[in-house]
C-alpha cells in the first residue's frame, strides 16, 4: 500500500473548493419535517421555554408561522395538538374529534398551504387525564383496546386532510388497527409514518414540557423500546413493515445512528428520524455556554444522521433552515 510520503490526505483537503467538490452535502430542506405545536386560542405564539425557537401557536398563528418555513424550501409538518385540558379523560376520547385541535389545525393549514406536506402525530398522551401513550384500566396501560382509539384519531386526520399519520404510541398492532381502519374509510391514500423503533429515552423531557404530556405516574418503559435490547428495537421496525407501514422511524436520532444505518439497509422503506427536543435543546443548550458554535455542531450532527441513512429528518431546527444550513 502506497503511504506517506507518496499519499498525503491533506492534498484532498487544501481549498475550501476542493472540500466542496469532495464533501457530501448537508440534506436539503426538502428532506425536513419541522415538528408544530398547535394550542386553542387566537393570536397566540408563546414560546416554550425548553425549547428556545418553538412556539405553541394558535390556529391562526402556525398558518402564518408557515410562510418563512415555506419560503426557505421546507415543505412539511408534523403537527401536534393541545388540547383544552378540560377535555381530557381516561381514554384520551378527545384525540378523535373532528373538531380537536389537530384536525382544525390541519385544515387551516391545507387550506392556506395546499401543497404543504401535512402529517399529524397520532397518539393518546396529551389527551388522556394520565398521560399514558395507551388506555388505562385496573391500573395497567392496556393494549388492544388503545388500538380503536388510535385507529379513530388516526381516520380523523386523514379525513381533515392530513396527507400522513405517524403513530407514537407504541402499542403492538397500531400500524395494522390503523391501516385497517383507513382502508374500511377509502382512505388509501394516506401515507403511514410509524414511529417504528421508538425508543424508552430520556431525551424527550423538553417535548413533554411543551406538550405538557409527561405521565402523571409511572413511565413510559413497558411500552416504548427498551434503548439496551437491538434485537427489539430492529424487530419493532420489522413488525411495523409486516403490519403495512409505508414509512419506518427511530426516535431519538443521534444516540441511535447505529440502528438507523441497520433498518435502512434491511428495509428499503423511506425511513425517518426524529432529532428530539432533547437533542435540540442540548446543543442550544452548549452554544449559550459559550462551549461550541451552535450552526456548526447543528450541521456537523445532521450531516450525520442523512450519512447514517436516513431519508427524512423530522427535526426542530427546520424553521431555521437558512439561518443555520445557508449561511
Ligand atoms: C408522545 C411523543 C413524545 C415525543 C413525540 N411524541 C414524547 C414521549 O414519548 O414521551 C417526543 C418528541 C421530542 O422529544 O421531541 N407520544
Ligand atoms: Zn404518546
Amino acid at each position: 500500500m502506497n503511504t506517506f510520503p507518496d499519499v498525503r490526505l491533506r492534498r484532498l483537503r487544501r481549498t475550501p473548493q476542493l472540500r466542496a467538490m469532495l464533501n457530501q452535502a448537508l440534506p436539503g430542506p426538502e428532506r425536513f419535517m419541522w415538528p408544530v405545536f398547535v394550542r386553542e386560542g387566537e393570536g397566540v405564539a408563546e414560546p416554550i421555554d425548553s425549547m428556545p425557537g418553538q412556539f405553541r401557536y394558535s390556529i391562526d398563528k402556525v398558518v402564518d408561522a408557515i410562510a418563512p418555513v415555506w419560503a426557505s424550501g421546507v415543505k412539511s409538518v408534523l403537527v401536534f395538538g393541545l388540547p383544552d385540558p378540560a377535555t381530557k379523560d381516561e381514554c384520551g376520547n378527545a384525540a378523535a374529534d373532528s373538531a380537536g385541535i389537530v384536525q382544525r389545525a390541519v385544515r387551516a393549514l391545507k387550506s392556506a398551504y395546499p401543497e404543504l406536506v401535512v402529517f399529524t402525530d397520532v397518539c393518546l398522551c396529551a389527551y388522556t387525564s394520565h398521560g399514558h401513550c395507551g388506555v388505562i384500566r385496573n391500573g395497567n396501560i392496556e393494549n388492544d383496546p388503545s388500538l380503536q382509539h388510535l385507529a379513530n384519531t388516526a381516520v380523523s386526520h386523514a379525513l381533515a386532510g392530513a396527507d400522513g399519520v405517524a403513530p407514537s404510541a407504541m402499542m403492538d398492532g397500531q400500524v395494522a388497527a390503523i391501516r385497517d381502519a383507513l382502508a374500511k374509510e377509502e382512505l388509501h391514500d394516506t401515507i403511514l409514518m410509524s414511529y417504528s423503533t421508538k425508543f424508552a429515552s430520556s431525551m424527550y423531557g423538553p417535548f413533554r414540557d411543551a406538550e405538557q404530556s409527561a405521565p402523571q405516574e409511572g413511565d413510559r418503559q413497558s411500552y416504548q423500546a427498551p434503548y439496551a435490547d437491538l434485537d427489539q428495537a430492529l424487530r419493532e421496525s420489522e413488525l411495523d413493515v409486516a403490519e403495512g407501514a409505508d414509512m419506518l422511524m427511530v426516535k431519538p436520532a443521534l444516540f441511535y445512528l447505529d440502528i438507523v444505518h441497520q433498518i435502512k439497509q434491511r428495509h428499503r422503506l423511506p425511513l425517518a428520524v426524529y432529532n428530539v427536543s432533547g437533542e435540540y435543546a442540548m446543543h442550544i443548550a452548549m452554544a449559550e455556554r459559550g462551549w461550541g458554535d451552535l450552526n456548526a455542531m447543528v450541521r456537523e450532527s445532521t450531516l450525520a444522521m442523512a450519512r447514517a441513512g436516513a431519508d427524512i429528518i423530522i427535526s426542530y431546527w427546520a424553521n431555521q433552515y437558512e439561518k443555520i444550513f445557508q449561511d
